[in-house]
C-alpha cells in the first residue's frame, strides 16, 4: 500500500501528488466513467518549474488513481494552464478508431510569449500526442493564457475564453474546429482588486436553485495577488451571454474567503442525465504557497457542486434580476461514502472556556466532517475549536459585530513557515431564524467551511503538530448555542 499516505500533513481525501510540486487543476474532463484531472506539475522539484501536466483518475470523485505524466514540458516551452474537452463530432479530425478523441487546448510558456496549443488523446488520455501545427493562437503576447472550451450548442460552434493577465481582460474566441480561432469579445478590465491580474478564467451555466429551470452565466477570474483574505483569490461575475458576448448584471463577488482556493476551473462533458456542474480548486495561495511538507507540495479542494442562489445580499439593488445572486457551493454528494462513523454531540450549556466534547482516541485519524448549527443569541460570539493539541486550535465561529463566520488559524500549529500565513478570515454570514448553519470538512493539513448551505465558503490550510485532537465548543453568554452537532469520522485512506 502506498507508504506516503503516512506522512502526518498528507491529505487523506484530497487530491495530492506523491511527490514535488503541484499548482492549477487543469483539463478536466469527464470520459468513458472516469473524471479526469490534470494539474500543473513539476517533474523534477518540490517548487514551481518545468511546468508539465500531471494526471489522475477517478470513477467517483472521491478516490485517486495516479497516472503517468500527460503532457511534459519539451523544447524550453512549458505546458501552463489550459483544459481538456471530448471531441464528439471529430471536428479536429483527430479521431483515430471509434473512440472520439479528447483533446487539450493549454498555453505555451516560452520564447518571451504566452500561445495557445493543443495535444490529443486517442487513448482516453493516457497518451498524448502534440498537434503539428501548434501555436493555434499567438497574437505576440507574453501575458496570454490559461484558455477553458466549451461547446455551445446554439450556435454550434466551439467557445473559448482566455485571459489577457496583465489588462485584467478575457476574450472570447470562437472555432468550428478547434484549430483557427476568430475573437468575439472581451470583458474587462473589472472586478474588484483593480491592480491585479487576471489567470485562469472559467465561463458556464448555471441554474439558480427554485428558478423552475431559469438559468444565468458565471464568469470566474483569479487575481494573483489582492483578494479578500490576502494573497491570490477568485472573484465571479454573474450575468448573460448570448453566444458572443458575456455580460456582467451584478457586480463581482468573491469565490471563497479562506486564503486557500485559488485557480478553481469546472468539469468537461459531466452527461446530461448528471446535469451538474463541478469544480475543483488549488488549495494554496501563491503568496504562502511553500508550503511545509515535504517531499511533495499542495493539494486540491474536494470537488464541489455549484448553483445560484438569490439572496437579499447586502448590494441587492430592490428585487429585480440584477443583482443578489450568490454562487452556492457543496461538496459532491460522492464525498459522503468516506463516511466510517457519524454520531451527533451534545453541547448542551457550554459557555467559556470551550469544552471538549469528543472522546478520547475518537479522531486519532484526523479526518472528519462535522455539521452543525450556531445560535449567536445576543452574544458577542460563538463556535468551535478544531484540532486542538498541545496550544494549539483552529477556531471556527460566528461573530456577532460585523455579522461574520471566521477561520482563526493564528493558533493552529506551524504558521512560522511565512509571516503571512497566521491569520483570521471572515466570510459575510445571514443568520436565518435566529441560526447560521456550518459544515466542516477537515483532512490532515485543512479546513474548508460551508457556511448557510454554501452560500459561503472558507477555505484554509493549517499544519497542526497534534496527532490526538478533540473538538471543543464555546459560547460567548448564555443566550447562544452550538446545536445540532454531527459528527461524521472519516475514511483515511491509510489505516494505521
Ligand atoms: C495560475 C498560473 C496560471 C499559469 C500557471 C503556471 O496559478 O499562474 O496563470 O498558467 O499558473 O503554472
Amino acid at each position: 500500500s502506498a507508504d506516503y499516505l503516512r506522512e502526518p500533513l498528507r491529505p487523506q481525501y484530497h487530491f495530492s501528488p506523491e511527490i514535488n510540486w503541484m499548482n492549477d487543476p487543469n483539463g478536466l474532463v469527464f470520459h468513458d466513467g472516469e473524471y479526469h484531472l490534470f494539474y500543473q506539475y513539476n517533474p523534477a522539484g518540490n517548487s514551481w518549474g518545468h511546468m508539465s501536466w500531471g494526471h489522475a483518475v477517478s470513477a467517483d470523485l472521491t478516490h485517486w488513481q495516479h497516472l503517468p505524466l500527460a503532457i511534459p514540458e519539451a523544447d524550453g516551452i512549458m505546458a501552463f494552464s489550459g483544459c481538456c474537452v471530448v471531441d464528439h463530432h471529430n471536428s479536429s479530425g483527430f479521431r483515430r478508431g471509434d473512440q472520439p478523441a479528447m483533446v487539450a487546448i493549454y498555453t505555451g510558456h516560452g520564447n518571451g510569449k504566452q500561445v495557445q496549443n493543443l495535444a490529443y488523446s486517442n487513448d482516453n488520455g493516457r497518451t498524448w500526442t502534440k498537434y503539428a501545427g501548434n501555436p493555434v493562437l499567438d497574437i505576440d503576447n507574453p501575458d496570454f493564457r490559461d484558455p477553458k472550451v466549451f461547446w455551445h450548442e446554439a450556435t454550434g460552434r466551439w467557445v473559448m475564453v482566455v485571459s489577457l493577465a496583465k489588462e485584467k481582460v478575457v476574450v472570447l474566441y470562437a472555432s468550428k474546429n478547434l484549430k483557427d480561432w476568430s475573437e468575439l469579445s472581451r470583458f474587462g478590465p473589472a472586478g474588484v482588486a483593480q491592480k491585479s491580474n487576471w489567470e485562469c478564467p472559467d465561463l458556464f451555466e448555471l441554474p439558480v436553485e427554485g428558478g423552475e429551470g431559469k438559468t444565468l452565466w458565471v464568469l470566474e477570474v483569479d487575481m494573483g495577488s489582492g483578494s479578500v483574505a490576502g494573497g491570490s483569490g477568485g472573484e465571479y461575475f454573474v450575468g448573460h451571454f448570448d453566444g458572443t458576448r458575456f455580460t456582467a448584471t451584478q457586480e463581482a463577488k468573491w469565490v471563497d474567503f479562506g486564503r486557500d482556493f485559488y485557480a478553481p476551473v469546472s468539469w468537461s462533458d459531466i452527461p446530461q442525465s448528471d446535469g451538474r456542474r463541478i469544480w475543483i480548486g488549488w488549495f494554496n495561495n501563491w503568496q504562502t504557497c511553500l508550503v511545509p511538507t515535504s517531499p511533495w507540495r499542495s493539494c486540491m479542494s474536494v470537488p464541489r457542486t455549484l448553483s445560484l442562489r438569490k439572496t437579499p445580499g447586502r448590494d441587492d439593488s430592490g428585487g429585480d434580476d440584477s443583482g443578489g445572486y450568490v454562487l452556492v457551493q457543496r461538496p459532491v454528494k460522492e464525498l459522503q461514502q468516506l463516511r466510517v462513523h457519524s454520531r451527533s454531540i451534545q453541547t448542551h450549556g457550554a459557555t467559556w472556556p470551550p469544552v471538549a466534547v469528543t472522546k478520547p482516541g475518537e479522531l486519532t485519524d484526523r479526518v472528519f466532517e462535522l455539521e452543525t448549527t450556531l445560535k449567536p443569541g445576543t452574544a458577542r460570539s460563538v463556535g468551535l475549536r478544531i484540532r486542538t493539541g498541545d496550544d494549539e486550535f483552529t477556531e471556527v465561529g460566528y461573530d456577532r459585530e460585523p455579522g461574520a463566520v471566521y477561520v482563526d488559524r493564528r493558533k493552529s500549529g506551524n504558521v512560522a513557515f511565512h509571516q503571512a500565513f497566521a491569520g483570521r478570515h471572515e466570510a459575510p454570514a445571514r443568520v436565518l431564524d435566529g441560526e447560521v448553519s456550518l459544515r466542516l470538512l477537515v483532512d490532515r493539513s485543512s479546513i474548508e467551511v460551508f457556511i448557510n448551505d454554501g452560500e459561503a465558503v472558507i477555505s484554509d490550510r493549517i499544519f497542526p503538530s497534534g496527532q490526538k485532537p478533540t473538538i471543543e465548543v464555546f459560547a460567548g453568554d448564555e443566550s447562544a448555542q452550538v446545536t445540532a452537532t454531527t459528527l461524521h469520522v472519516l475514511d483515511s485512506i491509510w489505516h494505521p
